[in-house]
């Protein structure tokens, strides 16, 4: 008995001895087993997985550990039953997991921001559940991932451009969700399996993405360019194809039904007859050019152009190497890759970086077909939004083209807004902007009038006007450029009215003088320029007149409802004020404010100062924006306002005459 009792202690600590090698050398993953079954406990399950304490933790259905035993790896609980969202805090917490697949299940919300935060994790498979929500641009941090697999869930929102970070990326499958925007430029090197198919995305799809097959785009809203159909609203529409050239649509939709045999068979066909255009284009405009420059004898007036300002350093001439060919493609066939991605940025440029490649890839929406071209809205992939204006008939050469664009990149002036950077191909001349979001003067005294919208007050259109009137001015006497286009539409309004903007000064000389006098600028031309075609300062007064003749009266100077047909504006009002009383002409939106009516009735006399049809009877800008100041500081004082910005000005405040204009005089 005793010798029993000796014994026990010893059977106790051999049992001991025995256990120890699974509590301490084969140590239990304590940690993550805490956050495994919090997970467990958290999420509603089939009781198909028995995970209990019992059984060592890398024994657990589903769940791997490293060779140590002492981390878990990898967790894989497809179609299990789950139910319900994903608790944070809880898978996210296993830092040493690799692999985690919990896909075929009924998991919803959103993916845990910590899941994505695992430093070592190379799959997620969490395809095929209800999970909603965005998809987190703290994807980016899953920098070693090989394989995500998203797809058939309910994610919502945009694909995050930080996917990019995503650098091992081997599949990336985010079909059958809710997913809308823009496909961002995913342009991943190691990138195999991508599949986007039946989710709400539009707009174009990114060159790195367009290798991928037709059926990883399907289902979608309304994705275009290649390989899906072109699209029709980027500032390339697609050019007529060099082979069976002049399809109507119908004929193209017609061809869309043809069998893939005969698609294949076009395009072919035309990639080699584009090869042969391109070799004949090589034949005979680079060469020529080659055997000249090797005689020393560079054409004058021809080949410079392409060159000046050019791509990168001009590598001398002696030999071909490959930068020098390829300014020498660009100069033969004029319209090749290294041309083609050449933005040029002007003036200070914004600090914008972005490429060619960028803008034509951005979601473009039209904003207005203008005298000078269509202007778009395009949002970049990293959310910067500018205007791309798409010139059309220039007449411009290249080398005019991009003087001027030097020439008026430099104009720096608060209310002037610049050309930030400008594109100059054989076929295309676009200029980009920045993106001012209040809209235009016009929009804001013509659109939508009445249906619930604030009108604009009298105070706002006196700082509007004195913003333009400054412009104006500075553009008169600082640079000497002539504006040629001053119109409401041009007059862009910020939250801060005295920063509103003029733009699309001076533009006009790339245009040449054939411009049809339908298409500029309606009835703000002053009357000389119909016939000579060419604006002056003084036409940039004249059209600055009808401009306030707009703000006083509310009508458009091209509106049809003045009355008698083909009356402009300047001559409308002249004969109200002549047979009526005079604020009848005024907008009745103006009617509401009190104590107002004497300024109005000086601005409309400096209107129709300006408005004047023999040209040396109109002041200078200078002089206008200095009577308009008077009659601004002078409602100011009566009103007891007093609260008016940017009082630095001198000529501010004076009420006499003597003030002197704020800017020196026209030459
Ligand atoms: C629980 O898991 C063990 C192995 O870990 C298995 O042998 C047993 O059958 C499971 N029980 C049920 C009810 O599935
Ligand atoms: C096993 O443990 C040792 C020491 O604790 C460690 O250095 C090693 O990296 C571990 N191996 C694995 C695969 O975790
Ligand atoms: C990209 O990954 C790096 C590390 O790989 C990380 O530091 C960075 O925050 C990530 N960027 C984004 C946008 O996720
Ligand atoms: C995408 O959808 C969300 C709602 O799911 C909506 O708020 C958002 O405006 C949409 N974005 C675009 C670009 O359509
Ligand atoms: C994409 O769709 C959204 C919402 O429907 C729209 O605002 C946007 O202009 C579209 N973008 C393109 C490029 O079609
Ligand atoms: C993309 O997913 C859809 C839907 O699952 C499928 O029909 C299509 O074949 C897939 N395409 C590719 C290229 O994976
Ligand atoms: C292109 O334009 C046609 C008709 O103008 C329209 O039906 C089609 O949806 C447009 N496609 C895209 C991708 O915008």
């Amino acid at each position: 008995m005793a010798s029993l009792f000796s014994l026990s202690p010893l059977l106790l600590s051999f049992s001991l001895l025995l256990l120890c090698p699974v509590l301490f050398t084969r140590s239990e993953p304590v940690q993550d087993r805490t956050s495994l079954l919090a997970f467990f406990n958290q999420t509603p399950h089939e009781q198909r997985i028995n995970w209990t304490i019992s059984v060592p933790t890398c024994n657990w259905v589903g769940v791997s550990c490293d060779a140590n035993q002492s981390q878990v790896t990898e967790v894989h609980l497809p179609g299990v039953g789950l139910v319900g969202p994903i608790p944070s805090g809880t898978l996210g917490q296993l830092f040493s997991l690799r692999v985690l697949s919990l896909r075929s299940n009924r998991l919803s919300g959103p993916i845990p921001d910590d899941l994505l935060n695992l430093p070592l994790l190379r799959s997620l498979y969490l395809q095929d559940n209800e999970l909603s929500g965005e998809i987190p641009s703290s994807i980016g941090n899953l920098g070693g991932l090989y394989r995500l697999d998203l797809s058939d869930n309910a994610l919502t929102g945009s694909i995050p451009f930080s996917m990019n970070n995503l650098t091992q990326l081997r599949t990336l499958h985010l079909q059958g969700n809710q997913l809308n925007g823009t496909l961002p430029s995913i342009s991943i090197a190691s990138l195999q399996q991508f599949n986007v198919s039946d989710n709400q995305l539009n707009g174009s799809i990114p060159k790195s993405l367009s290798g991928f097959p037709v059926s990883a785009f399907a289902g979608n809203l309304q994705l275009c360019g290649d390989p899906l159909p072109p699209c029709n609203n980027t500032f390339f529409p697609p050019s007529p194809s060099p082979g069976p050239s002049g399809e109507t649509p119908a004929e193209k939709s017609h061809k869309n039904k043809l069998s893939k045999g005969a698609i294949v068979a076009i395009a072919v066909g035309a990639a080699a007859f584009l090869l042969v255009i391109l070799l004949l284009l090589l034949i005979c405009c680079v060469l020529p050019r080659v055997r000249e420059r090797q005689r020393g004898m560079a054409p004058k007036g021809a080949g410079p152009p392409a060159a000046a300002g050019g791509v990168g350093a001009r590598s001398g001439d002696t030999g071909l190497t490959s930068s020098s060919k390829e300014e020498m493609t660009v100069a033969g066939a004029g319209t090749s890759e290294a041309e083609k991605n050449r933005l040029v940025f002007v003036g200070k440029g914004a600090g914008y970086t972005f490429d060619l490649e960028d803008l034509l890839r951005a979601s473009a929406e039209v904003l207005g077909k203008g005298s000078v071209g269509t202007s778009y809205k395009a949002v970049l992939e990293e959310g910067t939004t500018v205007v791309v204006k798409r010139l059309k008939d220039v007449v411009a050469t290249r080398r005019e083209f991009e003087q001027h664009m030097e020439e008026i990149g430099k104009v720096e002036h608060r209310n002037l807004l610049p050309v930030r950077a400008y594109y100059y191909s054989k076929d295309e001349k676009l200029l980009v902007f920045d993106y001012v979001p209040a809209g235009s003067l016009s929009a804001m005294l013509h659109g939508s009038r009445g249906s619930g919208r604030s009108p604009l007050d009298w105070d706002s259109r006196m700082r509007v006007a004195l913003a333009a009137g400054r412009a104006l001015a500075h553009l008169h006497t600082g640079p000497h450029l002539v504006h040629g286009n001053v119109k409401a539409s041009n007059v862009l309004l910020r939250s801060d009215l005295e920063a509103a903007a003029l733009s699309d000064y001076t533009l006009y000389p790339l245009f040449g003088n054939s411009t049809p006098p339908s298409r500029s600028a309606g009835g703000y031309r002053a009357p000389e320029v119909v016939e000579t075609r060419r604006p002056t300062f003084k036409s940039d007064v004249y059209s600055f007149g009808v401009l306030l003749l707009e703000l006083l009266t509310g009508k458009a100077p091209n509106q049809a409802s003045l009355g008698e047909e083909g009356i402009d504006l300047p001559r409308w009002v002249q004969s109200v004020v002549r047979e009526e009383w005079t604020a009848e002409v005024f907008d009745v939106e103006l009617m509401r404010y009190q104590n107002i009516e004497e300024e109005m009735v000086q601005l409309l006399q400096i209107a129709m100062a300006c408005v004047s049809t023999v040209p040396d009877a109109r002041p200078d800008v200078t002089e206008v924006v200095r009577m308009m100041e008077e009659i601004a500081s002078r409602g100011a004082t009566e009103v007891e306002e007093g609260v008016r910005e940017s009082s630095d000005d001198p000529s501010r405040g004076g009420r006499s005459g003597g003030t002197t204009p704020p800017t020196a005089p026209t030459p």
